[in-house]
């Protein structure tokens, strides 16, 4: 991927190109209030997404009816774990849950894939022009969040149904809603902690993920780097699986399958940090037009680019050892039942240092005002970090 196919995909490329004429007046880069959101860049996205989420949909039904089948058969793995589902149709939404999360999951795997594909230089075999794969990310982003909603809601639907401590209406949604969509509300078992972490998946997916649509208040840097914590999410998205799925709670294929689907993003991930598209995001030293006079702007930049490329050729070992040692974490079913290792108040205190890792990244990258001018200079920025004048 070039610089310049780069440019073609942005809405406000060229904005703050240096070099510009007087007679063409640089458009103002503070956006009013109401232009602050990209509205009718959502509407597109989301007129865009409709074919995507109709396939997503089907797939989902698919899924549905394969978990059904499986669990009036009494073969569904589910009912190991939970014999007192048997009834298929009693718990009709419970499998219509399971299976919104199993195309919520695939949804997020192909949307990091193309997002990877995207930021990286593309192999010279890659005919599909950026611009294109950058579309389908964005649209089945937009997928995936409704098909998180879809899952997380269909468990709220069940527990309003099943009304295990049979409360009146008001009490019934209440609980009902606080077990589901209030982070730590949900309080027993093993839910405790995979509740808590899916929630923060998808309570993270939404503004990071719809940050695209801010880019013109927040500068292209901004949004770009705030971005990329979107892989946090997937993450979160896995061990949630992972933890509470009952189809791949005990040691099997399917189970191995999911962290065998984990390969291809790991070495994407790498190959990405490796080799990306943006000039500015190498390792290397910044250009020497560039350069500042002292170094230390960009010894934590590096250091962090770095621990990053190591992290994540560590990462696909790990990966690579897990299906050739057998030790994928599942449970044995005649095992005893073990605690997961990780308690709450961890994933709390992660998501601080999560929230405060964003905040700084958010400070460090903001659109500065131009000496002189009095307005916000991106492509200043730009050159002062190393990176090549581009999109803003
Ligand atoms: C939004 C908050 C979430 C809630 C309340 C929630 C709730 C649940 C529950 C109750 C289960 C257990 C179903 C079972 O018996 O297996 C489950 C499993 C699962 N969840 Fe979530 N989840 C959430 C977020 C997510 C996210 C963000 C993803 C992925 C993108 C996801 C993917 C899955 C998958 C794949 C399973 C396995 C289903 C199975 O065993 O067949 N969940 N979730």
């Amino acid at each position: 991927m070039t610089e310049s196919s780069e440019r073609a995909v942005e809405p406000d490329a060229g904005a703050a190109t240096p070099g510009r004429t007087a007679a063409v007046p640089p458009p103002d880069p503070r956006p009013t209030r109401r232009h602050r959101f990209d509205r009718a860049a959502l509407r597109a996205d989301l007129r865009a997404a409709v074919p995507d989420a109709t396939a997503a949909l089907v797939v989902t039904a698919l899924i549905y009816a394969w978990l059904y089948a499986r669990v009036q058969s009494g073969t569904s793995a589910t009912l190991a774990v939970m014999p007192f589902l048997a009834d298929a149709d009693t718990y009709w939404m419970y499998w219509l849950c399971q299976a919104f999360g199993w195309s919520a999951l695939l949804w997020s795997w192909i949307t990091l894939v193309l997002g990877l594909v995207r930021s990286s230089a593309r192999p010279a075999p890659l005919r599909v022009p950026a611009a294109r794969v950058e579309r389908w990310h964005r649209t089945t982003s937009l997928t995936t969040m409704g098909l998180m909603f879809a899952h997380a809601f269909l468990f709220f639907a069940e527990l309003v149904r099943d009304n295990g401590d049979e409360l009146a209406w008001p009490g019934r949604l209440t609980s009902a809603f606080t077990d589901t969509f209030v982070p730590g509300g949900y309080t027993s078992g093993t839910g405790r902690l995979a509740i808590l972490i899916g929630l923060l998946a998808f309570y993270l997916a939404v503004p990071l993920g719809l940050a695209y649509y801010l880019r013109r208040s927040t500068g292209g840097r901004t949004w770009r780097a705030l971005h990329r914590f979107i892989v946090v999410v997937y993450v979160l998205s896995v061990w949630h699986t992972l933890l509470y799925g009952t189809n791949v709670w005990y040691d099997g294929t399917f189970r191995t399958l999911v962290w065998l689907l984990q390969l291809p993003v790991a070495a994407l991930f790498l190959a990405r940090l490796l080799a990306p598209a943006r000039r500015g995001d190498r390792l290397g030293p910044p250009p020497r037009r560039t350069a500042p006079r002292h170094p230390f702007p960009y010894a934590l930049p590096y250091a962090l680019r770095l621990a990053a490329r190591l992290a994540a050729a560590a990462t696909l070992v790990v990966l690579l050892a897990v299906p050739a040692t057998g030790r994928d974490g599942g449970r044995t079913p005649d095992g005893e039942a073990t605690a997961p290792g990780v308690e709450p108040g961890t994933v709390w205190a992660g998501l601080a240092v999560l929230c405060v890792t964003v905040a700084i990244t958010a400070y460090r990258t903001r659109p500065r005002a131009a000496v002189g001018t009095g307005t916000t200079s991106r492509t200043g920025e730009a050159s002062r970090m190393g990176e090549a004048p581009g999109p803003s």
